[in-house]
């Protein structure tokens, strides 16, 4: 027997007897390492002529394939007795019930603005918006507030204590009103403008929140009146509340940017306990309205002469609670999720 034949022989002794994928590696360092037994073996070459290299170089490689294949095949082997001794070991129970995942839900304030933007621009309205941070030149002065309107007080209003400029001190926005002014200026008549954005007023019990959200309507057309305001109106709500009929009933109010003026009144009934709107023969307040003073047209850049504005605000957690049956008016900002998963919205993909 050769050496390089006892050397066979006794390494695949050794993988036959190894029984786990760690001490192959070690067997296979043993071998083939840099002190490795083939290694050493191999240093031998240096010293012989081309012929003698040749016969041993021959005669090794033989050798170092039929020790990899062995390796390579015990590998395998171990592997798949390791895999299944896991596999044995690991029990998946395939019945029992899947782990709870929250997907969140939509939240009733985003649904219910998504359906009024739809609804509006279905009536040929563009969304607009302004800044939450707004000052008082925007926020009463050009919507025809003077300077001695009680709204504008300490009691009422989140003045912020940012430096003021020439255009006032600086407030959260009671109303989304000065965005008529934002839009008029940067566009030119006529107009058919709405917006969706929070308000902010110092109030706070089970109907009134700090912070609210409010719909806001203008157009600005030549020869638009009360009538069309009506229709507007009348119109919305019966594709908001989906009925085929629904009366409204204009009662005289009065607010600074709008002459004349009037709060909106929409009918009910009771059916089963139940609040439905298209029958009946209770009214309930809904929304404010006016012609916009021709004051806040021209801080608008607006030719009063020639254009006439509507104006509607419409709160839209009223509207949402009207329509989702939501009475406390403080929980849609309370984020809890019992809550939002009784009356939020699934997602639909
Ligand atoms: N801005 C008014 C408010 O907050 C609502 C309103 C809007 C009234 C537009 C008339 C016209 O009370």
């Amino acid at each position: 027997m050769t050496e390089l034949d006892k050397l066979l022989a006794s390494c695949l002794s050794e993988i036959e007897k190894c029984d786990n994928l760690k001490k192959m590696d070690s067997i296979r360092s043993v071998i083939f390492g840099k002190n490795g037994r083939i290694t050493q073996i191999m240093d031998r070459l240096r010293g012989l002529d081309k012929e003698g290299k040749r016969k041993l170089g021959a005669e090794i490689n033989v050798v170092k394939n039929e020790i990899t294949r062995q390796l390579d095949l015990k590998h395998s082997r171990l592997e798949l007795k390791e895999l299944n001794k896991k596999l044995g070991s690991e029990f998946v129970d395939v019945s029992a019930p899947a782990r709870h995942r929250s997907f969140g839900r939509i939240h009733p304030l985003t649904k219910v603005s998504e359906e009024i933007a739809n609804i509006l621009s279905s009536f040929g309205f563009v969304c607009a918006d302004g800044p939450d941070l707004e000052n008082e030149y925007y926020n009463f002065t050009a919507l025809n507030m003077p300077d001695h309107h009680p709204a504008r007080t300490m009691h009422d209003t989140f003045y912020v204590n940012v430096p003021s400029s020439e255009k006032g001190r600086n407030l959260l926005r009671t109303h989304t009103s000065p965005i008529q002014i934002h839009a008029m200026l940067a566009n030119t008549p006529p107009h058919r403008f709405f917006s969706i954005g929070r308000v902010y007023r110092s109030d706070s019990d089970a109907t009134h929140t700090p912070m609210f959200t409010q719909v806001e309507g203008l157009v600005v057309e030549k020869n638009v009146g009360f009538a069309h305001l009506k229709w507007i109106i009348t119109n919305f709500l019966k594709k908001f509340f989906a009925v085929k009929d629904l009366s409204i009933r204009l009662r005289p109010s009065f607010f600074p940017f709008t002459e004349p003026s009037a709060e909106v009144d929409v009918s009910y009934g009771i059916k089963d306990g139940e609040m439905v709107f298209g029958c009946g023969d209770k009214w309930l307040e809904i929304c404010g309205c006016g012609v916009v003073h021709p004051n806040v047209l021209r801080h608008g850049n607006v030719d009063a002469d020639k254009y006439q504005g509507l104006a509607f605000g419409f709160g839209v957690e009223r509207l949402t609670s009207l329509k989702y049956g939501i009475s406390d008016l403080r929980e849609y900002f309370e984020s809890d999720d019992r809550w939002r998963n009784t009356f939020g919205f699934q997602h639909v993909s």
